[in-house]
């Protein structure tokens, strides 16, 4: 899986050299290419941004050097669909299904933007380029400073489930987003097992695999209740 990262902060993205995909990386399970968005930038200042047409606060990138940039990455691919991911507050929500869809792509291209974002024909135009999907993502609903964070998130939550990434792949299965009711994960806990007066819960000690199954059920259901009744359980 082939991911092309574009931002005017490069050095954003130094945390992906550690843990889980920086092993991805050395096992060759993902190859991940960062570049410079200010390498397309022209004049003395390499500005990539402009005043907003129609008026208003803040800055609007440029659809120039973005243009060069994605056209650059496009040509040295040899990808047969290209999905290009735009970071916006106002773009689908991430959600583990969009992480399991994401995880089947040949090649990623994030375009992270600054300021009060990327001029919207950079959208336009790149959903008329044969093979390439573009996909507006938000990681949530808040405004962050740009898209380099948003897109390090992104990333593991897709990376961890390529097939030999995560050590013991039962623990993809099990784990919360994956149960079928939607659940959070139940509480988890290792020895000792007593720790500050404090008791597992007998049941976990008790060997009996159908009892642990029914009580972490449970505790997941009554968890998810707590945590976000709206939209859970
Ligand atoms: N850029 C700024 N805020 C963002 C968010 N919440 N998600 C994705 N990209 C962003």
């Amino acid at each position: 899986m082939k991911f092309d990262l574009i931002s005017i902060f490069p050095e954003y993205f130094s945390p992906l050299k550690l843990s889980l995909i920086g092993k991805a990386q050395e096992k060759n399970l993902v190859s991940i290419a960062i570049h410079d968005l200010r390498d397309q930038a022209d004049g003395v200042h390499k500005s990539v941004d402009d005043t907003p047409y129609g008026g208003g606060a803040g800055m609007v990138m440029s659809p120039v050097p973005w243009g060069e940039a994605i056209d650059q990455v496009l040509l040295g691919s040899s990808a047969a669909i290209h999905d290009l991911i735009i970071l916006t507050p106002a773009g689908q929500k991430l959600t583990q299904s969009l992480a399991q869809e994401l995880v089947e792509c040949e090649h990623l291209i994030f375009a992270c933007g600054r300021y009060e974002g990327i001029d919207h024909r950079v959208t336009r135009y790149y959903q008329t380029v044969p093979h390439v999907r573009v996909r507006e993502i938000s990681i949530g609903d808040y405004v962050l400073g740009g898209g380099e964070v948003a897109t390090l998130v992104i990333m593991e939550a897709i990376i961890r489930l390529i097939p030999g990434v995560v050590g013991n792949p039962q623990s993809l299965v099990e784990e919360s987003h994956s149960l079928p009711e939607d659940a959070v994960e139940y509480p988890n806990y290792t020895k000792p097992a007593v720790w500050r007066g404090l008791d597992v819960p007998e049941v976990l000690l008790s060997g009996n695999h159908a009892l642990i199954k029914a009580w972490r059920n449970d505790q997941a259901l009554e968890r998810t209740q707590k945590l976000n009744p709206q939209t859970r359980g």
